[in-house]
């Protein structure tokens, strides 16, 4: 199973944003247990994060060709960016929403996600182990 996982805007400099809220990890070390939690449960996943708006939208129009399954944290665009949306719709593989925060508990407009109806599954406030619970979610679809 080819698993893209595709971190968004800010997701970069996680380890330097409030640590209560994201936890301590950086996007390295986050990326590093993605990879190990993929190799125990015997799935090829690629990781990639961007700030660039029209680059992730690029990456998730290449997943249609080439992947099993998607990730995404689109970090804020997900509160707003119908664009992310349109682009989601066109794939016909499983995609997971993962955020590492319970974006449901805090500010009111983080509580929307515009992206939540074309995924198949979220998971959100389970900080970096929300990657491998996606993961399992996936290899339990196949
Ligand atoms: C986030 C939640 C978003 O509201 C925020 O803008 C992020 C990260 C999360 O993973 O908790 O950048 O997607």
């Amino acid at each position: 199973m080819q698993v893209r996982v595709l971190n968004g805007v800010n997701l970069d400099v996680l380890g330097r944003r409030d640590p209560t809220v994201y936890g301590n990890l950086s996007l390295n070390e986050l990326e590093t247990k993605i990879y190990e939690w993929a190799a125990e449960l015997q799935m090829t996943v690629r990781c990639r994060q961007t700030n660039s708006e029209g680059e992730f939208i690029g990456w998730i129009h290449d997943a249609y060709a080439d992947a099993d399954a998607v990730i995404v944290n689109p970090g804020a665009w997900s509160h707003y960016s119908y664009a992310i949306h349109d682009a989601l719709e066109l794939l016909s593989v499983p995609i997971v929403e993962v955020h590492l925060s319970n974006i449901e508990e805090r500010e009111q407009w983080r509580r929307h996600s515009v992206i939540a109806d074309v995924v198949t599954h979220r998971v959100i406030g389970k900080g970096p182990d929300g990657y491998r619970e996606a993961l399992e979610y996936l290899t339990a679809q196949k």
